[in-house]
């Protein structure tokens, strides 16, 4: 079958995002799967070079996965016409520089969340991207988990009646890296290179709250850093600049308020990494990565509050799981799909950089409230 062949350059592929979720998951699933179908009958066919600091691991990963383009140089990568897409899965802090450089050579972007450290940054960006006539977009994987969908299909069918409140519970307990390894790169502990939990995961509340709720309007958060001392990647021991914590609370448009505490410093008592539990008038539902459980109403217990007796009701038990009713794709490669689609076919794709751009701003928001010990209001941004 024909290809249609997009050349895309891959900056941060040697990460844990850019190599698993993006390289890994996506970009190489699509090739196995033989390409994803264009609207003229060919094959949309992405056409990788792997662009990094260290030539060696390049190198390597490209071997390993048999790809034969990759360079330390990004300028060189960005002055081939062959490349249509500039994707960046660097740390935060390296980010904004790099999208600027790809908009002037006139690639397309899409890129990970945070699209860039601040809301000036990173509207410089979307406006930047429209006057050069570049598509672009920012990673929004949540919307596209299982979980996640079941929810939204919940809300579009009119499950909860009035929608009240959703309190969400992310973290786990990123180990201090001196009697085990950290599970996670320590720059995100040092605010000074763009760590830190608000600005890691604010974005991701807000296109979860504004796509599956309505938009947020206001803000409330507290910040912490509650462990105040890490060992990184070479055993040496650093001081946390950044927030490991944040307790937010999140007024939503229509009046529901979302509560969701994020944390590195939380040991999970849960079913998964993140839950949100959605209350409404005519049901609730705890959602998680992939599964998602309701009660409704009509089955909803009558517990008395009667700290004397022990609990008489198996209040998990009186939950019911959301079917699947559909396949679920690894998110990171639905969005791919997606946003070849819309460079190639010009096919609608919602997550641009102003969207981008509305998730860094309440990260913005949520740092001030903590600072200023005060609720923010979260402004419409004018286009
Ligand atoms: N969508 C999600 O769920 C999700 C999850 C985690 C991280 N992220 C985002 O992905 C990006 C990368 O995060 P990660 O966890 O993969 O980080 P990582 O530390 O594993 O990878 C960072 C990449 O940036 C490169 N890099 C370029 N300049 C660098 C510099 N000066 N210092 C250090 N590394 C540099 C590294 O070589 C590496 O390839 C971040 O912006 C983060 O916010 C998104």
């Amino acid at each position: 079958m024909e290809r249609t062949s997009i050349g895309i350059i891959l900056n941060g592929v040697t990460g844990r995002m850019g190599y698993r979720q993006h390289l890994v998951r996506s970009l190489l699933a699509i090739r196995e799967q033989g390409g994803l179908p264009a609207r003229d009958g060919s094959r949309i066919w992405p056409e990788l070079t792997l662009v990094g600091r260290n030539e060696a691991r390049l190198a390597e990963i490209a071997a390993r996965h048999g790809l034969d383009s990759y360079t330390t140089d990004l300028d060189a990568a960005l002055a081939n016409d062959a490349h249509r897409i500039y994707f960046d899965a660097q740390v935060t802090a390296q980010r904004e520089k790099a999208i600027r450089a790809a908009i002037e050579a006139g690639k397309h972007v899409y890129t990970e969340k945070p699209l860039a450290e601040g809301l000036t940054g990173s509207l410089e960006l979307a406006r930047l991207a429209a006057a050069r006539g570049v598509k672009n977009g920012v990673v929004q994987d949540k919307l596209f988990l299982p979980g996640l969908r079941k929810l939204k299909r919940l809300v579009d069918g009119g499950f909860f009646g009035r929608i009240l409140s959703v309190r969400g519970e992310f973290g786990y307990w990123v180990f201090e890296g001196d009697w085990q390894d950290a599970q996670r790169p320590s720059w995100n502990y040092r605010a000074e290179d763009g760590g830190g939990i608000t600005v890691d995961m604010f974005p991701h509340w807000h296109y979860v709250l504004e796509q599956i709720f309505g938009p947020v309007t206001a803000v409330t958060a507290v910040t912490a850093t509650h462990v105040p001392e890490r060992v990184d990647e070479n055993g040496v021991t650093y001081r946390a600049t950044a927030d490991d914590a944040a307790y937010g609370i999140f007024e939503l448009a229509g009046g529901i308020i979302a509560q969701i505490n994020s944390s590195w410093a939380v040991r999970v008592y849960r079913d998964e990494l993140v839950e949100f539990q959605v209350d409404g008038t005519h049901g609730s539902a705890v959602a998680g990565l992939r599964e998602c459980r309701i009660q409704h109403r009509g089955a909803t217990p009558m517990p008395v509050w009667n700290p004397d007796l022990p609990v008489t009701e198996p209040f998990r038990a009186q939950w019911q799981t959301v079917p699947d009713n559909a396949d679920y794709d690894n998110g990171f490669k639905v969005q791919w799909e997606s946003f070849l689609r819309h460079v190639v076919d010009d096919e609608p794709f919602p997550w641009d950089f102003m969207a981008g751009a509305r998730g860094v701003q309440l990260a913005e928001a949520g740092l001030r409230s903590a600072r200023e010990g005060r609720r923010i209001t979260v402004e419409e941004i004018a286009r």
